[in-house]
């Protein structure tokens, strides 16, 4: 397979790359980051500097990319050198939100937009991206952090905007949210003090978990939404 890992920098997305490099089933890797320089390398690897927001960036690199067995976005942010997530309304902040937008939301669009050549004709081809579970409308009884949990739950929208639309013009490809769990990277670095001992995923645990999730679906389970443990979540 020929799997592409946009975000391959990051705490879990560099856990897919390493974990992706070990595999029998893959022989070519693209991973793409943006500010972290890459820290692993690997004969199966081919590393490009990608900013995963910007169109002619990602056309750019789609049309270079050549077929693809499996795409994942492992791209996002929950907090900013000046801004953390809100506990309240009253810390709303428009442009924080507007950089959780983008983060979270248009990277998976950019990819969905310039990616079909890339995965047509490709049996049994995935596309996910790494999304949160506070981004579940349905799983929200806590409140806060409204940038975040809006931000994912336009992700997870788009998403399954995608899936419908590509049912008929890429329906061979499952289209996967992928909740990875709590798990030990930067983004949650300053969120970890109430984590429950033994729930604190390392990076390689969580990919490890999602990988699983990617392995079983199908097609015909395209635009839903897995946890880690491959149950169901909830829009
Ligand atoms: N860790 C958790 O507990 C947890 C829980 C639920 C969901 N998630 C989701 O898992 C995904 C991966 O997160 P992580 O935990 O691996 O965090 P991370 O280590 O901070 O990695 C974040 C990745 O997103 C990229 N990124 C951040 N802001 C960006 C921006 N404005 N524009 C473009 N790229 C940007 C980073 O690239 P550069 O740093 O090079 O810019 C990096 O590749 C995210 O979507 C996150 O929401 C994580």
């Amino acid at each position: 397979m020929r799997v592409l890992v946009v975000g391959g920098s990051g705490g879990i997305g560099a856990a897919f790359v390493e974990l992706l490099c070990q595999r029998d089933d893959v022989s070519d890797i693209l991973a793409t980051f943006r500010l972290h320089e890459p820290t692993f390398f690997h004969s199966k690897v081919n590393w490009i500097s990608l900013d995963p927001c910007s169109d002619s960036d990602v056309a750019k690199l789609c049309a270079n990319a050549g077929q693809l067995d499996w795409v994942i976005n492992a791209v996002g942010m929950l907090h900013s050198d000046s801004h953390g997530p809100e506990k309240t309304i009253k810390r709303f902040d428009a442009d924080f939100m507007l950089q959780n937008m983008q983060a979270n939301t248009v990277p998976t669009l950019l990819l969905a937009k310039y990616l079909d050549k890339n995965l047509k004709g490709v049996v049994n081809a995935k596309f996910a991206t790494v999304s949160a579970k506070v981004g579940s409308i349905t799983d929200n009884q806590l409140g806060g952090w409204v940038s975040y949990r809006a931000s994912k739950a336009a992700l997870n929208m788009a998403l399954k905007t995608i899936a419908i639309e590509w049912r008929m013009r890429l329906p061979q490809v499952c289209v996967a949210a992928l909740h990875p769990g709590t798990t030990d990277t930067a983004l949650s670095k300053p969120f970890q003090a109430n984590v429950p001992q033994g729930k604190l995923f390392t990076p390689a645990y969580s990919a490890h978990c999602m990988l699983q999730v990617l392995d079983t679906k199908t097609p015909e389970q395209s635009g839903r939404f897995w946890n880690w443990d491959g149950s169901e979540l909830p829009w």
